[in-house]
């Protein structure tokens, strides 16, 4: 574990990549992914995923788009999500490209139709010079009239604090079990969530401790807008559920999504 003062955004995720799906399928589960399809869909070309991981969102994305890219850093989520990529045929239509969104790793002309940063992927990035360059990188792929679609996980600051709580546990493939014990700290000076997890592992009697730390922070509503629109996006809509209800200050969900100009 790193200390909190050289926290990184994209720290963590390696470790946590063989319990990521088995944590999420019992916590957002399928909830935003309709919303994405639809998203998707709409934008008829090329969909980039910033923050893909295994594919969660990425899979079901491929199916309605005609092209698909994902981008991530951590290899062992990507490696996850290729293997879906692979069971679900989807090979010939997606890209899956191991990088930094802080600098996009793409061809100076290459474009899409629709960027995706989901499921609180913008609140890794834990500067405001890491946001706006992953701002700017985004601008730089996206056409005149392209969207960008934006899910933020709301007021992380506000979540009250625990200690090693006992959260989920059941069973996890190959005939193991685990257990997942959970701080949550804030970290104030330097604006920061920190969950500090720990995988409890068992094969029969065999237990192995897996533990890493994942950093957050919270960009506001307005805070996201106004840079949006200094990066060159005009902001189209603000929900506040993934079926389109309209956003407020104490919704549970904040959906930015903005179009280049
Ligand atoms: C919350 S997960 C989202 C995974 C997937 N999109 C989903 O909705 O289930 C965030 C992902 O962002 C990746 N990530 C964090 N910081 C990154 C960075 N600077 N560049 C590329 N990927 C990053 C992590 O490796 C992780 O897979």
């Amino acid at each position: 574990m790193t200390s909190d003062s050289s926290a990184a955004g994209w720290q963590g995720w390696d470790a946590y990549a063989p319990f990521y799906d088995w944590e999420n399928r019992r916590t957002i589960g399928r909830r935003d992914v309709r919303f994405w399809t639809d998203l998707a869909q709409r934008a008829g070309g090329t969909v980039l995923e910033l923050g893909c991981g295994t594919g969660r969102l990425s899979v079901p994305v491929a199916r309605v788009a005609p092209r698909f890219v994902g981008i991530d850093r951590s290899e062992p989520m990507l490696r996850r999500l290729r293997a879906r990529i692979r069971r679900a045929r989807l090979t010939d239509r997606t890209s899956i490209v191991r990088g930094d969104i802080r600098a996009l790793p793409f061809r100076r002309r290459w474009r899409c139709r629709l960027v995706m940063a989901p499921y609180g992927m913008l609140q890794s990035l834990l500067s405001d010079p890491d946001l706006n360059a992953t701002l700017e990188a985004v601008a730089g792929v996206l056409p005149r009239g392209g969207t960008f679609g934006i899910d933020l996980v709301p007021e992380l600051p506000r979540w009250r604090e625990y200690h090693r709580r006992v959260g989920l546990r059941g069973p996890l493939s190959g005939g193991r079990r685990v257990a997942l014990i959970e701080s949550v700290r804030q970290v104030r000076e330097h604006g920061m969530t920190v969950f500090d997890q720990e995988f409890l592992e068992w094969r029969g009697r065999r237990r192995t401790v897996h533990r890493f730390s994942l950093a957050f922070r919270t960009v506001t509503v307005p805070q996201i807008a106004e840079r949006l629109e200094r990066t060159g996006f005009r902001v189209d809509a603000v929900l506040g559920d993934y079926a389109g209800e309209e956003w407020s200050p104490d919704a549970q969900v904040w959906i930015v999504i903005a179009r280049r100009i």
